[in-house]
């Protein structure tokens, strides 16, 4: 059973990692309903929450449905961080989580995100001066290194849990490599092999089929998967990972029904919450996998990408519905 602080969040539990403009409050609770443990936030500039940013501060909401819920946060100023911590902790979450793994230019340039990956005096001590600063638990998201060369992640993982990080989550490439290449999983079990190591250390990183979650718990011995891109427009991953797990088969995909369901809820959530055209535009990266698999979908595909009137992309769920009610998806 893995534990972060005091929460309880079951066997190998299933993590929905951190999104920018992805994991926001409607997908949290649509993954959440189909059986993510944990729930994470995007990223949030502590620069952007000290300022009172309206755009940070939005994506501070979160639904009581969706707990256990972990706010993330990324910055490299150690007085921003702390003062960033006081204004998370007023919108309740149960984790506060760092990010020390963004790979892109504009964080890693200020020494946030995986920049601080070279700096790993600073990653510890900002960490453990959260740690103090909260009541709350802390938790680490982070990669391999800064590079192939500069792999240090057994260390680091140790010292930041020896200054009170209460879980560490490791996308197992570098900052080098951004996205390239495989997810390399060893170190990461190298990490949970240290026999100091008691925190829970989930993996991260091209998790993209049950069997592949298998092999992380069974194979590399983690504690939990967190799980990204296989989830956009798919909050379905989840529960046919938990099926696999319990009975080694798969679940058959969901129907259309249940992926017009999910879309229409997911839209008029995402209006619910930003407003009609930013729940408009920031919902549209989804349809894409709600429907995959549909030949001769384009059309209808287009017009919920390029409307910016939530009744026409209602109006294409429709047609859709009339169209291919019957669809079978392999
Ligand atoms: C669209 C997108 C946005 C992301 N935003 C964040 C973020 O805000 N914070 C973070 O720690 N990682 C972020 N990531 C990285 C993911 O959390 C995860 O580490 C990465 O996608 C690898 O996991 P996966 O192979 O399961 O997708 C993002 C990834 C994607 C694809």
């Amino acid at each position: 059973m893995a534990k972060i602080g005091n929460i309880d969040v079951g066997d190998f539990p299933l993590l929905l990692a951190p999104m920018e403009d992805v994991s926001d409050p409607p997908f949290r609770a649509l993954c959440k309903e189909q059986g993510a443990d944990v729930v994470y936030t995007e990223f949030i500039s502590s620069e952007g929450l000290i300022r009172d940013a309206a755009k940070s501060t939005m994506k501070l909401d979160i639904y009581e449905k969706e707990r256990p819920v972990g706010i993330q946060i990324f910055g490299a100023n150690l007085e921003s961080m702390l003062q960033s911590v006081e204004i998370v902790e007023k919108s309740g979450p149960d984790i506060i989580d760092i990010n020390f793994g963004c790979p892109v230019k504009k964080v890693v340039s200020k020494g946030a995100g995986a920049g601080i990956l070279k700096d790993i005096d600073l990653m510890v001590s900002l960490t453990e001066a959260m740690v103090k600063h909260t009541k709350l638990p802390v938790t680490v998201k982070t990669r391999l290194g800064w590079d192939h060369d500069s792999i240090k992640i057994v260390e680091v993982a140790e010292r930041l849990q020896d200054v009170g990080c209460q879980a560490i989550s490791i996308h197992g490439r570098t900052r080098a490599q951004m996205y390239k290449g495989e997810a390399d999983w060893a170190p990461i079990a190298e990490v949970k092999n240290n026999p100091r190591m008691h925190i829970p250390v989930f993996g991260n990183g091209d998790v993209d089929s049950p069997e592949r979650a298998m092999e992380m718990r069974d194979k590399f011995g983690l504690d939990g998967a967190m799980i990204g891109r296989a989830s956009i427009g798919y909050p379905w991953f989840f529960r046919e990972v938990k099926h696999f797990f319990k009975t080694g088969e798969h679940l058959p995909p969901p129907n259309m029904k249940e992926r017009l369901d999910a879309a229409r809820r997911h839209l008029q959530m995402a209006i619910d919450w930003k407003g009609e055209k930013l729940g408009v535009f920031e919902t549209r990266r989804h349809y894409t996998n709600y429907f995959k698999g549909i030949p001769h979908f384009k059309e209808y595909r287009m017009k919920m990408v390029t409307s910016d009137d939530s009744a026409d992309v209602f109006a294409a769920f429709d047609e859709v519905e009339r169209e291919f009610a019957n669809y079978e998806f392999a």
